[in-house]
């Protein structure tokens, strides 16, 4: 099994009992999606390789630290769209590569509909980005494409996971580290995630 993260941390279990409640409007849900997707990013981050520069201050010369890698965040529409925005937050020099899916209702497997990533992509740290892990399908077959592309520095961010999208994406892409901020109970038989957030593309976007 490769590497998961669950965050324990007072913040995102506060911004969670948001967007689980079904009372909550888009307005809400959308503002506490982007703010759930900066603090991922915040803990993913302290993972990142640095390297030494020289800079000179007004002072005199002194050894900073940058990024060793570009960061190119893959979202995968639509629900993904919802944790860009607080992602690039943290990471604002990040370029954004879009990777559109939706899962066929009755098969449960994901449909490609749309694929464009920058240029850069195989020498970048890659985030794919979707806040529902249900069955795995999307993030795996996302991650692959990918991985056939030349990327080889992956990582998963979501929000709500599952046993079954966990082993799914950690048995097919255990080089992949996940970080999750709930792990959840179980997917019912419409391969939602219980308890979840139900449908989290409606729910941002206002489609139901
Ligand atoms: C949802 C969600 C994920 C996917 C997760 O997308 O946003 O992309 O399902 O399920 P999986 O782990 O079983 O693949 P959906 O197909 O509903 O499309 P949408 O985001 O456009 O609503
Ligand atoms: N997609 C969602 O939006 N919610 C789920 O629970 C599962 C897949």
């Amino acid at each position: 099994m490769g590497y998961l993260k669950v965050l324990d941390h007072p913040l995102i279990d506060h911004k969670m009992a948001i967007i689980r409640n079904k009372n909550t409007g888009p307005k809400e849900f959308r503002e506490s999606v982007f703010e759930i997707g900066m603090l991922l990013t915040y803990e993913l981050s302290k993972n990142f390789k640095s390297v030494p520069v020289e800079v000179e201050t007004p002072m005199e010369k002194t050894t900073c630290y940058v990024l060793e890698k570009p960061v190119v965040i893959v979202p995968i529409l639509r629900a993904g769209l919802g944790m860009v925005e607080g992602i690039h937050t943290i990471i604002p020099q990040a370029k954004i590569g879009h990777v559109g899916l939706y899962r066929d209702e009755k098969t449960f497997e994901p449909v490609w509909y749309f694929c464009k990533l920058p240029p850069n992509i195989t020498e970048a740290v890659v985030l794919v980005v979707d806040p529902m892990l249900a069955t795995g399908g999307s993030a795996s077959v996302t991650i692959s494409m990918l991985k056939e592309k030349g990327v080889t520095d992956i990582r998963f961010i979501g929000i709500v996971g599952c046993p079954e999208g966990v082993k799914r994406l950690a048995t097919d892409h255990p080089d992949v580290a996940i970080y999750l901020a709930a792990m959840d109970s179980h997917l019912n038989e419409d391969a939602y995630i219980v308890p979840g957030l139900g449908d989290c593309g409606d729910r941002l976007f206002g489609t139901k």
